[in-house]
């Protein structure tokens, strides 16, 4: 009898036609939102390789309904959704895909940065209501990016990206944890402890995944610390973040604005977020380009296919 593959959620079509060419039986849920646990537990009983998104919880529970599991194929670079040490312990694989969303996500962290600078969807919605009577002084008057600090934590593939973009502007990078060649000899950044970053960056943009030490990493303690006319942005994961003392410090004016692509109880909001003027908010889309999504359905695919056939799988996290 061949290996049965679930895969958890409608994905581009690159990936649903090279599953549907394998050599394995398929079982494809043609939905666009994820299922319960429960509904989850009930369709990965007999199953050998799961294809899953990052909102599918992949816990002991998942895992323990479902005892002919091989691999476990995350279509997201970001893995914090499975519980992999219970995976590894159990032998079975667990994939995800890097690289192929580096620019991407590293592009929206910018797009995020001008438009909350720069007040972009204010502006627009300005327009749209039919508020322009003409040229002012006063009006939407933002932050400058050129030549000002900027603050990157989390210097893997998406902060180094992220950083380097920052040429153009002449700005003074800083990064924390360990350090960074690269962005050393390209733009002279300084390795500087996280509260250094903190107090002396005007742009903080988040790039680190989401572990149990990082949870709320930002959090009042740092909202106090940072300047009153710094952003925050945010296209990591949305925990790292204390969203209640984020919406604190916007009321309060403790910093100028933040822009987030993520949240920390995705998809809803932590009530009054989206209240506030001073806040830029995109659906994590950090990976929301026509090709990188056809790639990134690609490549789950084949993690899960190579591991079922007992080939090597690059991408392989345990
Ligand atoms: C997106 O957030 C990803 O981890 O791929």
């Amino acid at each position: 009898m061949a290996k049965k593959i679930f895969l958890s959620r409608i994905i581009p079509n690159p990936g649903i036609e090279l599953l549907k060419q394998s050599e394995f039986d398929i079982d494809i849920l043609y939905k666009e939102k994820p299922l319960s646990p429960k509904e989850l537990r009930e369709r990965v009983k007999d199953i050998h390789g799961l294809i899953c998104l990052l909102d599918d919880t992949i816990d002991k529970e998942l895992i323990d309904a479902a005892p002919d599991l091989e691999v476990i194929s995350n279509m997201a670079v970001g893995y914090n959704n499975i519980d992999y040490h219970y995976a590894q312990s159990k032998g079975i694989a667990v994939c995800n895909t890097p690289g192929i969303l580096t620019q991407s996500t590293a592009e929206l962290a910018w797009a995020l940065l001008f438009a909350i600078a720069r007040r972009i969807p204010e502006s627009d919605t300005f327009m749209r209501d039919g508020k322009f009577t003409g040229w002012m002084p006063m009006l939407m008057l933002g932050g400058d990016i050129s030549g000002q600090t900027l603050g990157v934590i989390g210097t893997g593939r998406i902060g180094t990206a992220f950083a380097l973009m920052s040429k153009g502007f002449n700005m003074r990078v800083l990064y924390s944890g360990k350090p960074n060649p690269v962005l050393d000899k390209e733009l002279n950044a300084e390795n500087v402890d996280q509260e250094t970053l903190i107090r002396e960056s005007d742009f903080i943009s988040l790039h680190v995944p989401l572990r149990p030490e990082n949870r709320h990493m930002i959090g009042k303690r740092e909202f106090d610390m940072m300047k009153p006319t710094a952003y925050l942005i945010n296209t990591a994961r949305g925990p790292v973040v204390d969203e209640k003392e984020l919406i604190s410090a916007l009321k309060s004016k403790k910093i100028a604005g933040a822009a987030l692509d993520v949240y920390e109880n995705e998809p809803d909001l932590t009530p009054g977020l989206d209240e506030l003027e001073n806040v830029v908010l995109t659906p994590h889309t950090g990976s929301a380009t026509v090709p990188v999504r056809d790639k990134l359905a690609v490549m789950a695919v084949e993690n899960c296919l190579k591991i079922l056939r007992g080939q090597v799988c690059k991408n392989r996290v345990v």
